[in-house]
């Protein structure tokens, strides 16, 4: 075992993610003859990120644990659906090392199974009456779905800037880390202040996230990833290595020929990985990644001592150092 995977692994061996697991596997699944088949993509796989940001930050004070368990799960659930859906749009083949709902049973019973996990989360959400999480979930949920709908309307755009990036993966990614970490703290009642910094901090761990994953697209192997690897640019997603690239007068126009004739060739895809390692832009931005993290850190080293934070620590590092 590396030492980045450790807080993984320390991860999945809490108690209460193991609550999550059990829940997630009576609650991804109906009582018709179809949703069990399609329910592995939600019970196996999965580093449990999200439910893991709750459970970590509702625990900071006592917390009701069958709470903490029931939105722990929600927002796992929220991610599997909005990852079947995404698999639908990106005409993917495998996610968690596993074919995707998509592809091995069609892109109609993907969109319906999306739906479904998503109202099986508000049933969670709605049970405890929390509403001011259930309100930042559907908040959350609404600008995942702008994100998507922005970045796809600017497929093969070459004129795309760092700072559209940033904006996408704001929405995509960022906020909905933010709005779990901020749920685990609501559950566990801590103060206001102490709230701002968990949100704070599941912000930018969120934007490293996905600079992280989108780097492994670029670098990454689809062994450990669990996904396709070179599939974003083939579907015309123009994302920080690429835009990086764009910005740099020896590499331009080669590489915005490449993008505007859609021209994704074995050659082409060599040429651009190439290039990212060659100028430097692979650890440019592993840098930004982790510069962000350094970030995220600042805000838990002011939160009270506690187990957790240490955890929380470890696991912001663990997001940029990943493999999978
Ligand atoms: C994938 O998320 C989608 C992104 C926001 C990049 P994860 O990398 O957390 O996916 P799983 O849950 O581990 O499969
Ligand atoms: C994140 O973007 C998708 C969602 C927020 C649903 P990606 O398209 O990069 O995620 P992967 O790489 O397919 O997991
Ligand atoms: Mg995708
Ligand atoms: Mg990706």
């Amino acid at each position: 075992m590396t030492v980045y995977q450790m807080p993984l692994r320390e991860l999945q061996s809490l108690g209460e993610l193991k609550q999550v697991e059990a829940r997630l596997r009576e609650i991804c699944r109906g009582d018709d003859q179809w949703t069990p088949l399609f329910s592995s993509t939600v019970t196996g796989g999965g580093k449990r990120l999200r439910p893991a940001l709750v459970i970590l930050c509702g625990s900071f004070l006592p917390a009701p644990k069958s709470e903490l368990i029931d939105v722990a799960t929600a927002v796992e659930l929220i991610h599997a659906a909005s990852l079947v859906h995404d698999d639908v749009i990106d005409h993917a083949s495998s996610r968690r090392g596993r074919p995707t709902v998509s592809a091995q049973w069609g892109e109609h019973q993907a969109v319906l199974y999306g739906d479904f996990l998503f109202a099986r989360s508000f049933s969670l959400l709605t049970k405890h009456g929390h509403s001011g999480i259930l309100g930042n979930m559907t908040r959350a949920i609404s600008l995942m779905c702008e994100g998507e709908i922005e970045q796809f309307a600017r497929r093969y755009d070459c004129s795309i800037t760092e700072a559209d990036y940033m904006s996408y993966i704001h929405k995509k990614t960022a906020f909905f880390l933010s709005a779990c970490c901020l749920a685990g703290a609501e559950v566990c009642g801590l103060p206001h202040v102490q709230r701002k910094l968990l949100a704070a901090f599941g912000l930018q761990l969120g934007y490293a996230f996905q600079i992280t994953d989108d780097l492994l697209d670029y670098c990454g192997s689809a062994d450990q990833t669990g996904k396709p690897v070179l599939h974003d640019l083939a579907e015309g997603y123009l994302t920080l290595p690429v835009i990086k690239l764009l910005e740099q007068p020896q590499y331009r126009v080669r590489v915005q020929d490449i993008i505007t004739q859609q021209d994704f060739g074995a050659e082409n895809l060599a040429y651009i990985q190439n290039a990212l390692e060659v100028s430097g832009i692979l650890v440019d931005i592993r840098r930004k990644a982790r510069a962000t993290v350094a970030r995220a850190k600042q805000n838990v080293g002011k939160l009270p001592s506690k187990p957790q934070r240490v955890i929380l620590s470890r696991l912001a590092d663990y997001i940029t150092q990943r493999s999978r």
